[in-house]
């Protein structure tokens, strides 16, 4: 029995996050043993919003380099470069012709990015999602691990493979049984540190576009940073720390980041820190992320210093993606009734 199939990725738009860390990366980690995993850095998803030519492709390997720090390994998994294989190019464009525009209007992350970008929205900010569901239908992915912002995007892609492709596309066998085009996925979102939020907001989502860097943790963000950035987030005048009060969100993701970064449950953390007063968390919070974040930053050190050992990696990624993702693209034409390649 082949082993299910993983696919996810990151955008490579400026240093990861706790957020990207604790909702997606580190549960990638996990399913390297028992699932066929890919992993790819999306580049042309951090083109749809102005991006800085001089910085994508130095971004796109700290990304990969960090998911390396992070646990990738590529022994056993499959890192790569999105725009390094073409077919996502190419298959994004033939799901744009089956999928309804107002699919992608009612997209809420598109609705949020379009208002913060007033007349200079591209096509490809509303596109997105489609490229995401070619990214994942390519590789005939079972499983998706991502945080829950992406929910929505991973039910539209299960959309257009089941509705707009299987449903329309799908050649029948001798007995008249309709063969799937394509898989679709399942999105796997775990519970705790699926949504991680601001520092400085509790009911804002941590993310890599806030202009408040003490908003967020880098992954490379030094120790003395770390701490200070703690020390200045966001309180409430209430003592002890707890789970659940929606009057207290910053307590609630504050004591969800001290469980997840000090390898504690949520019962075992939220007894610990009941009576504690904020002057007395926070330092056991900072402590918590520097010690968890060390050896991230020790192997990240290690494979930046070998500077050509990022671009192998990827370029042995790129090969083995490639060979499974044009099979899908061939299968699609096919089904699309293309004149095949000779
Ligand atoms: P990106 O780069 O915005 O986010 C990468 C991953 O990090 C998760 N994430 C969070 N999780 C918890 N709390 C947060 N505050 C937080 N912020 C971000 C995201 O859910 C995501 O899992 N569209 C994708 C990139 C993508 C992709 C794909 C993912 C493109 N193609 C195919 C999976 C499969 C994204 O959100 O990137």
């Amino acid at each position: 029995m082949p082993r299910p199939r993983v696919l996810s990725g990151v955008q490579p738009t400026g240093a990861l996050h706790l957020g990207n860390w604790l909702g997606a990366i580190r549960n990638w980690v996990d399913l390297q043993d028992s699932h066929d995993t890919y992993f790819c850095v999306v580049d042309l998803h951090a083109i749809t919003v102005p991006h800085d030519p001089a910085r994508l492709a130095e971004d796109t390997l700290t990304t990969a380099a960090l998911y390396l720090a992070c646990g990738i390994d590529p022994q056993r998994a499959t890192v790569f470069v999105q725009s390094h294989v073409a077919a996502h190019s190419e298959l994004a464009w033939l799901l744009n012709c089956v999928t309804p525009l107002n699919w992608l209007e009612r997209m809420i992350q598109f609705k949020e990015k379009a208002i913060k970008q007033g007349d200079q929205v591209s096509v490809g900010l509303l596109d997105y999602p489609v490229l995401m569901a070619a990214d994942i239908l390519l590789y005939d992915a079972d499983l998706v691990p991502v945080g829950e912002d992406q929910k929505q995007h991973l039910e539209l892609a299960r959309d257009i493979a089941q509705q707009r492709i299987n449903a329309r596309f799908a050649p029948r066998d001798a007995a008249g049984e309709s063969i799937p085009v394509l898989k679709v996925p399942e999105p796997l979102i775990l519970k705790e540190g699926a949504r991680v939020m601001s520092l400085t907001d509790g009911t804002a989502k941590m993310s890599k576009s806030d202009p408040n860097e003490g908003s967020r943790i880098s992954l490379l963000d030094p120790p003395e940073l770390i701490t200070k950035k703690i020390k200045r987030a966001k309180t409430d005048p209430t003592m002890g720390l707890e789970f659940g009060n929606p009057e207290r969100p910053e307590a609630d993701n504050l004591l969800g980041l001290y469980a997840l970064l000090a390898g504690k449950t949520r019962d075992q953390a939220a007894q610990d820190c009941a009576a504690m007063g904020w002057g007395q968390f926070k330092p056991l919070l900072a402590e918590a992320a520097v010690e968890a974040l060390r050896p991230v930053q020790q192997r990240y050190e290690q494979w930046r210093q070998d500077s050509g050992a990022v671009a192998a990696v990827l370029r042995e990624g790129e090969a083995k993606a490639a060979a499974v993702a044009n099979e899908t693209l061939e299968r699609v034409r096919q089904a699309l009734g293309f004149l095949p390649r000779s």
